[in-house]
């Protein structure tokens, strides 16, 4: 029996992760569940936005469902975003970000697309100094770290439902040393795995082309994979066809643990009211399943009923969920289809 550990975090966490776990639930009876806290109020109880059990928690589980935390837009001693702490503890190294096309939402029907995200280097490597009047931020690309993201792309290219294209995204006409790199350790990993004559499409785009393309022609792609600024930036652009921040799921995904998180974040200005959107994270929830635990059919079910509320249920305004549907509703609506 598969086991999660559950980490609410802040804000709307606390609203839109037991939507998530009841849906969990109703697909897999008998999950076992395992608490585990996290975030910025975590830090003001504990001193740590991450402790140990959390981290111990999440290995013991392999598997996570993590709300939204909170950071403050100041430098607080001793404060490291929890997100991004549990990302290195856990060496998360790929971020899966899939956009599909949702019904009464989305401004195009036919948009099915992974973006994977170089999750550990990149300019995120946090290598930045000041000399003199000059600001200086490190890129790193290492080949270990773009193989492995070529592999995961790869896997999940080849995987049940996809079209088997791959589009490796990079600006290495500017950045030939590094992004050279990183384009000639992917090719070299998909070439030792017989990517293109096991069936597989390979191209490539620069970066900038494919932000373009995004919104020209999103539904000529597949499996993208880029490193981590250009994914972080290609994943919020994609997710505007599923429907905005409220519906994209994400799952951050290395060897110990697959912890999956809705990609918005606390939304203070709406916690509490009972009125957050649970399907980004019950989308995520659907990745546990798919990609943590292999249960496709669960994942399935899960993201059919999402589907299939927003059609019949869920009021819709000019493409956006009413302000008439509130978390319960949402949910309830969900589970309906899960019975
Ligand atoms: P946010 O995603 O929390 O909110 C942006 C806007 O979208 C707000 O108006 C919010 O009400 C709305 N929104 C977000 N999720 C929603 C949902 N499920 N249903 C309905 N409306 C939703 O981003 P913001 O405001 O930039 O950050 C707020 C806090 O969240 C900050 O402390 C930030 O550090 C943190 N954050 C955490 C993330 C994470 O845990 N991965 C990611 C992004 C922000
Ligand atoms: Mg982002």
């Amino acid at each position: 029996m598969p086991k999660c550990c559950v980490i609410e975090g802040d804000g709307i966490g606390h609203e839109v992760i037991p939507a998530a776990l009841a849906v969990l639930q109703r697909v897999i009876p008998g999950l076992e569940v395992v608490p585990a806290e996290a975030g910025w109020d975590c830090f003001q109880r504990r001193g740590v936005s991450v402790p140990q059990d959390t981290l111990a928690a999440i290995r013991e589980c392999k598997a996570a469902l993590f709300g939204a935390v909170s950071s403050p837009s100041y430098k607080v001693a001793g404060y490291r975003s929890a997100i991004i702490s549990m990302r290195q503890a856990l060496d998360s190294y790929s971020n899966i970000r899939p956009v599909q096309s949702m019904p009464g939402l989305s401004p195009r029907p036919d948009v099915n697309l992974i973006v994977v995200r170089e999750n550990t280097e990149g300019l995120y490597a946090g290598r930045e100094r000041q000399e003199g009047e000059t600001a200086i931020a490190e890129r790193v690309i290492t080949h270990s770290a773009a193989r492995r993201i070529g592999l995961r792309a790869l896997q999940l290219a080849r995987s049940a439902g996809r079209k088997g294209h791959l589009t490796i995204v990079h600006k290495a006409n500017v950045l030939p040393v590094t992004d050279g790199l990183f384009r000639s350790s992917i090719l070299e990993v998909l070439k030792e795995n017989n990517a293109e004559p096991g069936g597989l499409k390979v191209d490539e785009l620069l970066v900038d082309n494919a932000a373009y393309q995004m919104i020209s022609a999103p539904d000529q792609f597949d499996v993208l994979v880029t490193s981590n600024l250009f994914g972080d930036i290609l994943s919020d652009e994609a997710a505007y066809w599923c429907g905005g921040m409220g519906m994209a799921p994400s799952l951050n995904w290395g060897e110990e643990a697959a912890v999956a998180e809705p990609v918005h974040g606390s939304a203070p200005d709406i916690a509490g009211k009972g009125i957050a959107n649970p399907l980004a994270a019950i989308l995520s929830a659907a990745l546990l399943a798919r990609y943590a635990w292999g249960l496709e059919e669960a994942a399935r079910r899960i993201e059919q009923a999402v589907k299939t509320a927003l059609i019949h249920d869920l009021q819709i305004e000019n493409n956006r969920l009413g302000k008439n549907n509130t978390t319960n509703s949402i949910t309830q609506a969900v589970l309906t289809y899960l019975n």
